[in-house]
């Protein structure tokens, strides 16, 4: 780990002990300083307790930075504003992985590097036989996404650099194809190779849409909206599945099998699965007159139900992914000449109430990524059910950027959390005939 100069040191001692031990604070570039606890437990005999590691910072980073009151995504130093607006997905996974923007040459070589690995082996074809035809896409994307690693073995090798780089450039040139096959198996349409002369999100586009039967040409400007929409989801920090990711990585597990983990920790309703779960809501609320027994409803904690695409961990303001998000759905609904969409009103609406709601604005839930994306991807044809996974396509940039960096810490350990026991205290064993 590359550590800061200490800005101050914490002392604790051990009430009613004459333990004590001091803790060095560690400087990151920008963000609060955070007290180096490693030798807590050999100085003092305890642990720190941090379910849902709110306050623990499980690694040191330059990818990404958020500042979460004041709604900052930065990548490598830049907004993601100004990533969103200037850049390309593709510059933006250069960005991520190798830590600079590319030049010319550097853009073009990369480019090609990763665009030549679209294609899968044509044996992973026959892997889609083994699912149901109903199976979710996602199910579809841990498995072959794990498979990989049973096709790549020449890339393998996670101490050779050129092995990770090979295998970063397979997995950001191969989501795309295995995702788009995951929808055409699903409607029993032929799968549609891969197109290197398109751009990265055009190709995706077209492997979801066209049919081998006539031509399709890809809409320039869904194209670039497609782009855009991966850009805003192609890293977030220590988010939960870049976490699973780094933690797989942490014991020297191949690349494949990380971001296949990563893949499977993004399904859920409370992350990667929250697109998918807006658009549901959206629909179950129907009309703007049930909003607000919908929300009064949300606000009950008995209900256990929640106002999907509001609220984050890190965020207590807006979520800037989510400003660029609404902009975006805007022009997209204006390019397909949807004038009104009821579920876009709905949203509106929605947000509007929610945002002037005490409840709301006391927990500082504001909307996040997922809020809008949904409503766009669904006006792009883009079937719900693929909404996450369209999420995993764009964040394997940011999950293989984040197992590259952690592969070449020199300090990097396997993680390996700890725990308060709460169970029986030791006992011993009852027999069979003794157990009531
Ligand atoms: N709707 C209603 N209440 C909420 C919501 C919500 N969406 N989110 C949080 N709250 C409430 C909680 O009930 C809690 O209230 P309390 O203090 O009265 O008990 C308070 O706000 C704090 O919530 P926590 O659950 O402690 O917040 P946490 O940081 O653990 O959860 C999460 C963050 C999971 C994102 C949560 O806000 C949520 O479930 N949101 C809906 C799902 C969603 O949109 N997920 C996408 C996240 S972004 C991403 O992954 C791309």
């Amino acid at each position: 780990m590359t550590e800061q100069a200490a800005t101050g040191t914490v002392t604790i001692t051990l009430d009613g002990t004459n333990k004590s031990t001091t803790i060095k604070l560690i400087d990151g570039t920008i963000g609060p300083s955070v007290a180096d606890i490693r030798k807590l437990y050999s100085d003092l005999g305890i642990f720190t307790y941090d379910p849902g590691y709110g306050g623990t910072a499980a690694c040191d980073s330059k990818i990404t930075y958020i500042d979460g009151d004041e709604g900052i995504l930065l990548h490598r130093g830049y907004p993601i504003e100004q990533l969103a607006e200037q850049s390309t997905f593709l510059e933006v996974a250069h960005l991520l992985l190798n830590g600079e923007l590319p030049n010319a040459a550097e853009k073009k070589e990369f480019e090609d590097g990763v665009m030549r690995h679209t294609m899968v082996h044509e044996q992973i074809r026959s892997m889609y036989q083994g699912f149901r035809r109903d199976a979710h896409p996602m199910a579809v994307m841990c498995g072959v996404v794990g498979a990989l690693s049973a096709f790549y073995h020449d890339s393998l090798d996670i101490t050779n650099p050129d092995h990770r780089r090979i295998s970063a450039f397979r997995l950001i040139a191969k989501v795309p194809t295995i995702a788009a096959w995951a929808y055409k198996y699903s409607i029993g349409q032929p799968f549609m190779y891969p197109r290197n002369d398109l751009g990265y999100a055009e190709n995706f586009l077209y492997m979801m849409n066209a049919v081998p039967a006539e031509p399709y040409h890809v809409n320039p400007i869904l194209a670039r909206a497609m782009d855009r929409i991966m850009i805003l989801h192609a890293d977030h920090e220590q988010n939960a599945s870049t976490s699973t990711v780094r933690l797989s990585g942490s014991t020297g597990a191949n690349p494949f099998a990380c971001i296949a983990a990563g893949i499977a920790s993004l399904w859920g309703p409370a992350h990667g699965g929250a697109n998918e779960a807006v658009l549901k809501m959206l629909a179950e609320i129907g009309t703007v007159e049930n909003v607000k027994p919908f929300l009064d409803q949300v606000k009950d904690k008995n209900s256990h139900s929640r106002l999907m695409g509001f609220g984050h961990r890190v965020y207590k303001n807006f979520d800037p992914r989510a400003k660029i998000m609404a902009a975006t759905c805007h022009e997209v609904l204006g390019e397909l000449g949807i004038k009104n969409d009821p579920m876009l009103d709905l949203a509106i609406e929605l947000e509007r109430i929610a945002l002037s709601d005490d409840y709301f604005i006391a927990r500082k839930l504001y909307p996040n990524v997922d809020f809008y994306s949904g409503i766009i991807l669904k006006a792009m044809g883009i079937p719900t059910s693929m909404f996450t996974v369209l999420f995993a396509v764009a964040r394997t940039v940011g999950w293989i950027s984040q197992w590259k960096e952690m592969i070449e810490d020199p300090s990097q350990r396997i993680g390996r959390p700890r725990q308060v026991y709460t169970g029986a205290p030791q006992r011993d064993f009852v027999p069979l005939d003794k157990r009531g």
